[in-house]
């Protein structure tokens, strides 16, 4: 079922000095920042050769990372995406299995313009796992 990791998301608490330690310090090609208010998240990606790093900066106050940040002030890993290719097969299939995707199951739209859904971290081994359709 699960294909590529498509991406690694860690939130952050200053974007612009995240950014600055993947371009400047790890010499990591990083894109410009993108306002995704749907999400809450201002997002930047970090182009590797085999997937991308995704830094998540809280947007306005529901973003859902804000509660992430609070517990961990420096920041920290907050979910790996892994590629499916038919995301209503891969929720059926989890689901009966009894697994908890999160909101209402319906995919939302994501960062790549490809619709996602998350699951819940305590059904996988503690870390949220997003499920992005390709
Ligand atoms: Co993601």
């Amino acid at each position: 079922m699960l294909g590529r990791v498509n991406h690694i998301a860690i939130a952050v608490p200053d974007l612009a000095a995240a950014t600055a330690v993947y371009r400047d310090t790890l010499g990591a090609r990083v894109s410009q920042p993108q306002a995704l208010p749907e999400h809450g998240v201002t997002v930047v990606f970090v182009e590797l050769p085999n997937t991308k790093v995704e830094l998540l900066e809280p947007l306005g106050e529901a973003s859902p990372i804000a509660a992430f940040i609070a517990k961990n002030a420096s920041g920290g890993m907050h979910h790996v995406c892994y590629e499916v290719d038919d995301i209503i097969a891969a929720r059926d299939r989890l689901t009966a299995g009894g697994a908890r995707v999160l909101g209402d199951g319906t995919p939302k739209i994501g960062a790549h313009g490809k619709p996602v859904l998350f699951l819940h971290p305590k059904d996988f081994q503690g870390t949220l796992v997003e499920l992005e359709q390709v």
